[in-house]
């Protein structure tokens, strides 16, 4: 048996890492701008998060969400409290697709709907809902594909607001959107979809997969808004590697023994994970660092030649070049030894650990200055 070929690779095998750099099986260090995809927050190989996974491992790593795990308790008062979504409740799941699937689940649930409004070039995941509610016919299977989902022009709150009626379920949207090319959702347009599920009876789900857990210098990306969602979604940064996704749930909606479930969510070594993360995040100020690294990165970046544009918040950055960005992003990696995501053709897209330093930064924007300068010599 070989693994399943869906991805297509670059030929360089991490096998060792640490903060904000990772080695390849040949002893070459490489500068890690993409945090395996946004999921790397608090920086690989943390001391304090490793300490804690290994001290649980050793005493139980999974029992059933049957008998209690306090250490969710824990969690969700620790994230209740960062967040600022104290009164709101967590269930846990093990993705950010899982964690949508569940959002639209609640929502259909607590109103009896099933339409739901999504936006041009959303990504939500690949599990049924999450998918069909994503803006990618070429993911969408047959068996996936949903007439209850209508797709609006992201950022435009006058077609929102025209579209929406009391048969609308819910709507979802992405604070950032990640995949479709790092754009933010702007305040207006957050605020409008709020009034406008209040106005209907539908449910606001904010996507916080990728935007969320203080990559964009707030917890959530939607709290620039100052709106409250009535679901919202997490995974990705949440256990720093270890997979763990969670539903933040407004105090609108009644648990019901049975609505929701899950064998592997919550458990003992996610749990573990997640509560180290939110101990980091919060002892070295890691969501100030992200939104003040992130000024800095796109200040400096605005000026270098080749840009068309710099986008994002905080530590979630999009780099839209002139040409198309692949050249420069193998040369930054084969050559510069710095790995970067991509976001469509044109775009570089930044997702580093929210303990990313000062002189990482600078070393960063000295490679791809270098980069850009011999590609489009
Ligand atoms: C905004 C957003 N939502 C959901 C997902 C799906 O998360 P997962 O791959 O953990 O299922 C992703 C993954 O990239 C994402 O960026």
């Amino acid at each position: 048996m070989k693994p399943f070929d869906v991805y297509p690779l670059y030929d360089i095998e991490p096998v060792r890492a640490q903060g904000s750099y990772v080695w390849d099986d040949k002893g070459n260090q490489y500068l890690d701008l993409y945090g395996g995809h946004a999921v790397i927050s608090i920086g690989h190989a943390h001391p304090h998060y490793v300490g804690k996974l290994t001290e649980q491992l050793g005493k139980i790593g999974f029992y059933s969400n049957s008998v209690r795990i306090s250490m969710q308790e824990e969690l969700a008062q620790k994230l209740g409290q960062l967040s600022g979504y104290e009164n709101y409740d967590l269930f846990l799941c093990n993705s950010g697709a899982e964690a949508n699937e569940n959002a639209l689940k609640l929502a259909s649930f607590h109103n009896g709907r099933k339409k739901v409004i999504a936006f041009t070039k959303a990504f939500h995941g690949r599990t049924a809902g999450a998918v069909a509610v994503t803006h990618n016919p070429s993911i969408v299977a047959p068996i996936n594909y949903n007439e209850h989902v209508q797709f609006l022009p992201f950022n435009d709150a006058d077609a929102l607001e025209a579209a929406m009626n009391d048969e609308i379920c819910a709507v979802i949207v992405e604070g950032i959107q990640g995949v479709g090319g790092i754009q933010v959702a702007s305040e207006d347009f957050l605020q409008r979809a709020r009034k406008a599920c209040d106005g209907h009876g539908a449910i606001l789900i904010l996507d916080g997969v990728q935007c969320g857990y203080g990559r964009s210098g707030k917890f959530f990306s939607h709290q620039y808004a100052g709106i409250h969602p009535d679901l919202i979604t997490t995974a990705k940064g949440m256990g720093n590697g270890f997979p763990i996704g969670g539903v933040l749930i407004s105090p609108k909606f009644k648990a019901v023994h049975g609505m929701l479930g899950t064998t592997f969510g919550g458990n003992h070594l996610a749990c573990a994970a997640a509560i180290a993360v939110l101990d980091v995040i919060k002892s070295e100020n890691l969501i100030e660092n992200a939104r003040q690294l992130g000024s800095y990165l796109m200040a400096n970046l605005s000026s270098l030649p080749g840009i068309k544009e710099v986008r994002g918040r905080g530590l979630m950055i999009g780099i839209e070049m002139e040409e198309p960005a692949e050249p420069i992003r193998k040369k930054l990696l084969y050559e510069g030894h710095v790995f970067t995501g991509a976001a469509g053709k044109h775009t570089v897209r930044l997702l580093p650990a929210l303990s990313l330093s000062k002189e990482d930064a600078d070393l960063f924007l000295q490679k791809f200055e270098e980069v850009i300068k011999a590609v489009y010599a």
